[in-house]
């Protein structure tokens, strides 16, 4: 079995596939570089009967995602919860207890107390601990800093895919970064699990790494890609230029801190009654409506009416982060503003991370399972990927032995490709890029500033498609490529959507699915 991914839904995946088959492990940089790595606020589930029910947590997913979740797959996730969360700590991941207990935070959309966290750095804690299982499992082999670039499928036979009633997928052409070299990996089961777009965007809290990836290969192999227009901006992340869109954890706000504009008005009640723990596309919403009514740079996070000490325990990192600024968390107003956050859409798959083309799954945030619908609910998405993780396996392994390995591939053909001098158009192009998608296909969309980004887009598509025909390879210009894609497939799943909905607000179109505020 091929992966490719090393965040938490490809290393869970391998975890569980080397007990019975041989797994590859590709990863674009060193192992641990994953949005997983960043996670803060934890992993939603319910692990108290007596103050929750799944019932619940199923309600505050589909009400989070705005009338378009999949109720069945919301169902099966949730009431795996406890399952999946169980066997983390079997893994030994440290999560918060509270006695012998774990520790439940609350965020936004959430009804109950059911968020299992490691402080404020519960992605850290869960990589470390399954990173370590996988390069020390005598079944899984580790590549690190090789880019995968291409599927192989019957295209890669000669033959033109459209015309086929169905897709096989073989593996993976992928870049040996450090030899600058295109390898061929051969796999009976292909599994994508590489991740976010946040890159796309000029403001993101996702790293470097998060460039959609995955969802472009997918979509260059004809997979079907569904609700890309759905992208969630997280309400709060640190306005000071060096912090680099650093997130300060919704946690806090379920732990009490009040959002404040410059004036000092707590806003939220204002927008929602739910107040600062409405779901995240409205509390990014009014933060937007805020900055631009006032002209301010910043609405401001106060948590100093909080118990000291017990904020410190639970937001260590944080503290640390923002004492670098300057600022006290205990007393000090911490300035933020929303940044590109997470990838609701993506590849479509089935119940089982199936995507359309066979022999290929999508697992974690590439996929698009149905169970976030316009807007995911905090902390889902960790649980989304243990979970599909989990259901993909299982599938993959029980057809596996029959399979045969197709070996017609050819090499990859890099005749006609020169070292070009213009490498400064790559990282000049994906600025542009992301400036384009910040301010034309941001928060607050319009028929207008679509129409403007996309003619941006196709520009930008040109010029690079004929960079990258002439040109050897680098990670930067295989990820500008993608990221021109991803951008495409976002701006025509917005222009087709004539609805205001979930993440995707257009002030041209009403709003449908959930009731509009002022109806709360
Ligand atoms: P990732 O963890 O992003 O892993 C993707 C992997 O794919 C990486 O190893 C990457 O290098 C690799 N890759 C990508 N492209 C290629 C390629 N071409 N070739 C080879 N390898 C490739 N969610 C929650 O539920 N709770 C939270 O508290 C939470 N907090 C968050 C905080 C931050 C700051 C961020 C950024 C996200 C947070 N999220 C949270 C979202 C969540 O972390 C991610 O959705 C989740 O970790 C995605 O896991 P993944 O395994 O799908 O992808
Ligand atoms: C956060 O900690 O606020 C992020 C949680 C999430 O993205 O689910």
């Amino acid at each position: 079995m091929l992966i490719i991914g090393s965040g938490l839904a490809g290393l869970s995946f391998a975890l569980k596939a080397a007990q019975s088959a041989r797994v590859a492990v590709i990863t674009k940089n060193e192992l641990k570089e994953t949005n997983t790595w960043y996670a803060q606020g934890g992993i939603a589930g319910v692990m108290d009967l007596n103050h929750d029910s799944f019932e619940k947590h199923i309600q505050d997913t589909l009400v989070a995602g705005a009338g378009l979740c999949d109720t069945n797959a919301v169902s099966k996730m949730v009431y795996k919860a406890p399952k999946l969360i169980q066997e983390l700590v079997d893994y030994g991941v440290g999560f918060t207890r509270k006695g012998d207990q774990l520790d439940l935070g609350k965020e936004g959309g959430h009804s109950e107390n059911r968020i299992v966290h490691a402080a404020d750095a519960t992605g850290r804690e869960v990589e470390n601990v399954l990173a370590k299982r996988v390069k020390n499992h005598p079944n899984i082999d580790v590549f690190e800093y090789f880019f995968a670039m291409e599927l192989l499928t019957e295209h890669h036979l000669g033959k033109k895919v459209k015309y086929l009633p169905e897709i096989h997928c073989f593996g993976v052409y992928a870049l040996n970064c450090k030899e600058g070299i295109v390898e061929t990996f051969l796999a009976k089961k292909t599994v994508l699990a590489t991740g976010g777009i946040g890159e796309v965007y000029a403001h993101t809290t996702n790293p470097s790494i998060a460039t959609g990836d995955g969802i472009a290969m997918a979509y260059r192999a004809k997979a079907y890609i569904q609700h890309m227009e759905f992208v969630q901006f997280h309400p709060t992340t640190l306005q000071i230029p060096e912090a680099d869109s650093y997130l300060i954890t919704e946690a806090l706000r379920g732990f009490g801190a009040i959002l404040r504009n410059s004036s000092g008005h707590a806003f939220m009640k204002d927008y929602d009654k739910r107040g600062e723990l409405a779901p995240r596309d409205i509390v990014a919403r009014a933060i937007d409506d805020q900055l631009k009514k006032r002209g301010d740079k910043a609405v401001f996070l106060d948590a100093s009416s909080l118990e000291s000490s017990v904020l410190l325990e639970h937001f260590p990192n944080i503290a640390k982060e923002c004492a670098k600024y300057g600022l006290d968390i205990t007393k000090d107003y911490i300035p933020v503003v929303p940044a590109a956050h997470y990838l609701c859409g993506g590849i479509r798959v089935d119940e089982f991370g199936q995507s359309s083309i066979k022999h290929l799954y999508g697992i974690g945030e590439t996929a698009c399972t149905g169970v976030h619908g316009a807007n995911r609910l905090a902390s889902n998405s960790l649980l989304e990927a243990l979970h599909y993780a989990d259901t993909a396996v299982s599938h993959a392994l029980k057809q596996f032995d029959n399979l045969d390995f197709e070996t017609r591939i050819p090499d990859w053909n890099v005749e006609g490709t020169f070292n070009n001098k213009e490498w400064i158009l790559v990282s000049h192009n994906r600025e542009e890029l992301q400036q384009v998608m910040w301010d034309y296909v941001g928060i607050v969309r319009s028929d207008m500033r679509l129409e403007r980004a996309l003619r941006r887009q196709t520009l930008l598509y040109n010029e690079v498609e004929e960079f990258y025909h002439r040109t050897s390879l680098t990670p930067e210009l295989l990820e500008l490529r993608n990221l021109i894609s991803i951008a495409y497939l976002i701006i025509q799943a917005a222009m087709a959507r004539k609805e205001s909905c979930g993440l995707h607000y257009n002030v041209d179109y009403e709003t449908y699915g959930r009731p509009s505020l002022s109806d709360i």
